[in-house]
């Protein structure tokens, strides 16, 4: 047996980033909206930094108006990562591309995704749960609705809460109505943070919004007093190596701190993020893990075990996958 044989556990996708080029394309002929600007010259996404990568992403949103085409987006995202031997799921969905931030909206949206997770368990074997998501460029109105959707839809499906988008923009405490929201309503905490900030954003993301899990968090390689803090309160990392070095938030697979955290015992995962937009799957980070770090079967066994510790669904469910 490999690796290549082990089923995998994914913490950190963004639904929509999911979507590949050719559903997004269709779906825009499908509605005679213009979106080309977005594709290149191989029908591939056309993405160059962090702030034109999100440019070219909400503009792929701008097709997705419906619950129906949600349920075809959660279809094709799922059908890509069981291709990709991922059993179990946690994506990022938002309710600001759902419906816009409204309650009632955002629930038929969510049942057209859970219907679609069902659809693909059982056809694909592989479990989905969703972490609400606000986006923070967009900022803390925007968040505090997010919240109240997901406070709204908390259970078994809804099991967290987190934050993506720009880390340029606000403080994380500018937040913290939203994610005590959330807190309160029983969900489970991630945030983006230290992907472009510095470790002083991993700091003050988890003093101030207090999350169990941080998207990326790779600055805290930075600091070995903040790696100390992190693996000393078990925070897991969701890391996304191929997405970091594709933004270029680090220059290479081989500067990648992954090594550097894991040598500190801090928690950590691998996940895609955004994988179409960044010409990756979880076999390929799988891959790269295996040729740049010699991380062998028995490392990458370990690395599956962390991510369904810290997975966010239920000890039932976990049992099932294990
Ligand atoms: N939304 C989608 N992908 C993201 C990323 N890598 N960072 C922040 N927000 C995102
Ligand atoms: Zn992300």
């Amino acid at each position: 047996m490999s690796w290549r044989d082990l089923p995998k556990v994914e913490l950190h996708l963004h639904l929509e980033g999911g979507a590949p080029p050719a559903f997004i394309r269709g779906m825009a002929q499908e509605k005679r909206v213009d979106i080309s600007g977005i594709f290149d010259e191989r029908g591939g996404y056309r993405t160059g930094t962090f702030a034109h990568f999100l440019k070219v992403y909400e503009a792929a949103c701008t097709v997705l108006t419906s619950p129906e085409d949600y349920r075809r987006l959660t279809l094709a995202v799922l059908e890509e990562s069981a291709a990709n031997g991922v059993v179990y799921s946690e994506t990022f969905l938002c309710p600001d591309f759902c419906g816009d931030g409204d309650v009632a909206a955002w629930r038929d949206y969510l049942l057209a995704i859970e219907d679609a997770a069902r659809e693909a368990e059982a056809k694909a074997g592989i479990t989905l749960r969703g972490i609400v998501t606000c986006v923070r460029h967009f900022g803390p109105e925007k968040a505090k609705a997010a919240a109240l959707c997901a406070a709204e839809t908390a259970g078994n499906f809804v099991t967290g809460f987190g934050m993506a988008g720009a880390e340029t923009v606000g403080r994380p405490k500018d937040y913290a109505w939203a994610f005590d929201c959330a807190r309160e309503a029983g969900l489970r905490l991630t945030c983006h943070a230290g992907e472009w900030g510095g470790p002083d954003m991993v700091a003050d993301t988890l003093r101030d919004l207090n999350p169990a899990r941080i998207g990326h968090g790779i600055a805290a390689a930075k600091d070995p007093a903040l790696m100390e803090r992190i693996a000393e309160a078990g925070i897991v990392l969701e890391v996304c190596p191929g997405s970091n070095v594709y933004l270029g938030a680090v220059p290479s697979w081989e500067k990648h701190p992954i090594e550097t955290l894991r040598s500190r015992e801090v928690k950590v995962t691998v996940s895609t993020d955004d994988p179409p937009f960044f010409g990756t799957t979880l076999t390929r980070e799988w891959e790269m893990l295996e040729r740049v770090f010699e991380w062998n079967e028995e490392d990458l066994k370990a690395l599956n075990r962390v991510a369904l510790d810290a997975a966010f669904c239920d000890e039932a469910t976990k049992d099932r996958i294990r």
